[in-house]
């Protein structure tokens, strides 16, 4: 089995903005002012229309071919393939992969503070809409933030227990429980491999590091994984 974990990186090329790139902003915000509890406690307004307006950007982006070379992989690989992606957006969904899990939550999906009911959502939440579920007007985006547990973590690690093949694509190896997932995969005796623009903070940590945009380097990968089987 191959565990695939993808960050910002990825859909750089699709136009959606990576985190550090541009000096630690996110579209002018401190990543601190709209990704954890207290901002958006302190204010509620800003981090709503933050995230609605990434919400809305989705419509204007596409999935890239490297996004489309982890799908074709996932069709034609019969050991299995999990997608373990940090990114909110959609783009592997929409450029067909089935086995993705969000581990930092996403854009087209909303909270209910009350019920603690995740709804499908596509609109804005900043005009405080109702819980599809509850009827609360107490929904927030359903993304994780800094400070709180990300999803799927119990599954994830079965994953990376069980995989012959970790591959880290797009990640800056910056953030935590995300970047500490080679070192896991690659104790258990996983071929390990990292591809990423740029040296990151965790290349030390693989057996193997691309530097190139993933649009180019990801469908290569696959190709290669594809002819030796
Ligand atoms: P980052 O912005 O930290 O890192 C993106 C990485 O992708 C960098 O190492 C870039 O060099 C690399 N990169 C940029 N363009 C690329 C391309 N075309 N091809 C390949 N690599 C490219 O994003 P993440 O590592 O995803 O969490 O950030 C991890 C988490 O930190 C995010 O999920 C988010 C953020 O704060 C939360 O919001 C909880």
């Amino acid at each position: 089995m191959i565990v695939v974990l993808t960050g910002a990186g990825i859909s750089a090329e699709s136009g959606v903005p990576t985190f550090r790139d541009a000096g630690g902003l996110w579209e002018g915000h401190a990543v601190a002012d709209v990704a954890t509890p207290e901002a958006f406690a302190a204010n509620p307004d800003l981090v709503q229309s933050f995230y609605d307006t990434r919400r809305r950007l989705l419509a204007d982006v596409e999935p890239n071919p490297a996004h489309y070379a982890l799908a074709q992989l996932e069709a034609a690989y019969d050991d299995g393939l999990v997608i373990v992606t940090q990114n909110i957006d959609d783009l592997h969904e929409r450029a067909g992969s089935q086995s993705v899990v969000h581990m930092h939550g996403q854009l087209r999906s909303a909270l209910c503070t009350s019920c603690g009911q995740q709804s499908p959502w596509d609109g804005d939440l900043a005009p405080h809409p109702p819980c599809p579920v509850c009827g609360r007007h107490t929904l927030r985006p359903d993304v994780v933030w800094f400070g709180e547990v990300p999803y799927d973590m119990e599954y994830i690690q079965h994953a990376l227990l069980m995989c012959d093949e970790f591959v880290s694509i797009g990640t800056s190896g910056a953030v935590y429980p995300a970047a500490g997932f080679v070192s896991f995969a690659g104790a258990t005796g996983a071929r390990t491999l990292e591809i990423n623009l740029e040296r990151s903070e965790g290349s030390d940590n693989f057996g193997e590091s691309r530097r190139g945009p993933a649009g180019m380097l990801v469908p290569e990968w696959v190709d290669e994984v594809l002819a030796r089987r």
